[in-house]
């Protein structure tokens, strides 16, 4: 057969293939598991309670489809009965958003403001795994999709793959090497009639391409037909139409005719209501234009219609709809209100914010969980960037030199817990496989005496910790022992840039502090409400003018949610707020009934505006 090569494809004589490393997934949050919610959701998805379905949940996960996909087979391959992927292929603007800041709740106006929110490292890094060698590089990250995709779909599952003429023509010879020419459906014209522009060098491009294949020929599509227009096919029926003398219309079919069958008197209104055989041109899904109320602010973003259209052909109840570029979540929408499981995943994190506050706004959305690759993909990382992997200290060090280094700092041998200096300040490195503890801290700040009570000449006023992630009591337990030892403390993230060789190479790497959040709770017997009092995120990359127009600190919070019960496992969502285009204002104030006495730790997220979260545990008692 005719091959498509392309510069990378084949590796000493062999083609070279994707990544196939499963690295476990971590649960980060579990949405609408509340003890009553839980109950009724689940009475809602099962309505058998044998179901081999009952414990399954929906998965939002948060990662780079190279590792997500092989991460995914395990458990998965042979498994996912429908696959529709909407990669990127809008060369440049894949990775930018817009951002909204939201209303300052102490004016009556809605004076909710939108920015573009320019791609961060890591996102610019996707962007040229993807397209850094132009084409050939594209084709090579589109076949080890493919190749992974076909592995995870099961022998009678279809797959559609969603392009515009940018790429289309070259990804059909790699979809036909990958899943056969002979597994090709069709070509499906998406055709969006809209706004004219008239162009002097080429016509107007007005349509995307849906390439759709089956697994094998045992994948069957469902049969669904097109709403007829009336008068459109009243006008294309070219037929006489009678009257009855009751005002029905009909006309005579004449359809069989050739088959024997004689010409016979149809009803008008009972043809039409039937509806059309679907074709491949597909007309009649309208683009969501800019104030569309299914828009969710992401621009690529897809309509529900054509997604619930697909979904309808090719599955059933309860099967599993798999999207690998959730961008905003149209797909899995679409699955949740069809009833179908879904998983999706994206490397984008305003995707996955964005993403999780849509499928929260859908009536009775059964519980879904987000998950990430967190600690494994570093320790993957370390494995592989470090030499020494038989050798955990050495490759310790050699880690948290390279990250003292990033931040600019000398390091420091010789000390269990300082690992570096900068500008008259200690610096200690988190691990990649824990997040930083207050015993980390407690022992830094204890080894920081000793080093400045041997070097009484040392300019040193304060301890910078660097960590992947930080344990929820960091900011207040840490902070005060800190205080109580007169050692300044700060805490900041190492970004996930830091995991790409290529970006730490190009770019300089930012580390920027916690965000801090100030929280305030109320108990009255078993009532408690906990309300937000502040909000201080790092400036990140919000450009200076968007910063100006914030005037009340509640408006870099796009979303908050409440786990009031939070057992050192998973955050469980038990309430939110958060901001919709129909609804600018978020709530400040929480409440909560306990049914029983005792301690609890309250666990507050917010994400703000730029999709980042923050969490802040508190501890309250019950009597
Ligand atoms: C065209 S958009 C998808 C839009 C989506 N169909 C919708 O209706 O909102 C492509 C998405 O792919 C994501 N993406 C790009 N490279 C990726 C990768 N390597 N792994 C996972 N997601 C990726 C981008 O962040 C973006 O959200």
């Amino acid at each position: 057969m005719t091959e498509l090569i392309w510069e990378g494809k084949y590796k000493d004589g062999k083609k070279a293939t994707p990544i196939r490393i499963a690295l476990p997934f971590q649960t980060i949050e579990t949405i609408n598991e509340s003890k009553q919610q839980r109950q009724k959701t689940l009475d809602f998805f099962v309505a058998e309670p044998n179901s081999p379905y009952k414990d399954w949940r929906n998965r939002l996960i948060w990662g780079d489809k190279k590792y997500v996909l092989p991460s995914l087979l395990p458990e998965f391959a042979g498994k996912i009965n429908l696959i529709y992927i909407d990669p990127p292929f809008n060369v440049g603007s894949d990775f930018s958003f817009t951002a909204t800041i939201g209303d300052n709740p102490e004016t009556d106006e809605d004076e909710t403001t939108k920015f573009v929110k320019q791609p961060n490292i890591i996102e610019q890094k996707a962007y040229r795994d993807t397209w850094g060698k132009g084409l050939d590089s594209y084709m090579q990250w589109f076949y080890e999709t493919a190749l992974l995709l076909k592995e995870l779909l099961a022998e009678d599952g279809c797959i559609y793959v969603h392009l515009d003429w940018h790429v289309c023509h070259y990804a059909k010879a790699i979809l036909d090497e990958v899943f056969g020419y002979e597994n090709f459906r069709n070509e499906i014209i998406w055709y969006y009639p809209g706004r004219e522009r008239l162009s002097e060098n080429k016509f107007q491009s007005k349509h995307d391409v849906i390439y759709f294949y089956g697994k094998s020929e045992k994948a069957k599509l469902n049969p669904i037909r097109k709403e007829w227009d009336r008068e459109d096919r009243i006008k294309a029926m070219r037929r006489k139409i009678h009257k009855d003398e009751d005002g029905k219309e009909w006309f005579w079919e004449t359809r069989g005719q050739a088959h024997g069958v004689d010409a016979y008197k149809r009803y008008l209104d009972e043809y039409i209501d039937k509806g059309g055989a679907l074709n491949d041109v597909w007309d009649d899904i309208q683009f969501l234009r800019g104030n569309h109320p299914e828009r969710v602010a992401y621009d690529t973003q897809k309509p529900e219609e054509l997604l619930s259209r697909i979904i309808t052909a090719s599955s059933k109840d309860n099967d599993l709809v798999l999207d690998a570029f959730c961008g905003s979540g149209t797909t899995a929408a679409a699955a949740e209100k069809l009833n179908r499981r879904w998983i999706t995943c994206d490397l984008g994190r305003f995707s996955i914010h964005t993403a999780r506050k849509r499928f929260l706004g859908i009536d009775n959305v059964k519980p879904f969980i987000v998950q990430n690759l967190g600690k494994y993909e570093r320790q993957q990382w370390m494995n592989a960037e470090f030499e020494n992997p038989e050798d955990r200290l050495k490759q310790e060090r050699t880690y948290k030199h390279f990250i003292i280094e990033l931040y600019h700092a000398k390091p420091l041998d010789g000390y269990t817990w300082l690992h570096g200096a900068k500008a008259g300040r200690m610096i200690h490195v988190g691990s990649v496989e824990a997040p930083v503890t207050v015993e980390d801290i407690k022992s830094s700040i204890k080894e920081f005496w000793q080093l400045v009570g041997k070097e009484k000449s040392a300019q040193v006023n304060g301890v910078d910790f660097l960590g992947w992630d930080f344990a929820f009591d960091v900011n207040e337990t840490a902070k005060q022992f800190a205080a109580e030892n007169k050692v300044n403390v700060s805490f900041k993230k190492i970004p996930r840039e830091v995991l790409e060789k290529k970006a730490v190479e190009q770019g300089d790497i930012k580390f920027y502090e916690l965000a801090s959040l100030n929280i305030d709770s109320k108990i009255d017997k078993r009532k408690t409400s906990i309300t937000l009092h502040d909000f201080i995120i790092p400036p990140d990359d919000v450009p200076e003018e968007v910063q100006g127009k914030i005037t009340h600190w509640s408006q870099w919070i796009d979303y908050w949610a409440v786990d009031w019960n939070y057992r050192d496992d998973t955050f469980h969502n038990e309430w939110q707020s958060y901001r919709t285009k129909q609804i600018p204002k978020i709530e400040l104030t929480a409440n909560n009934t306990y049914e029983a006495a005792g301690k609890y730790t309250v666990l507050v997220k917010v994400i703000d505006i730029l999709g980042n979260d923050t969490t802040k545990a508190i501890q309250i008692e019950i009597k």
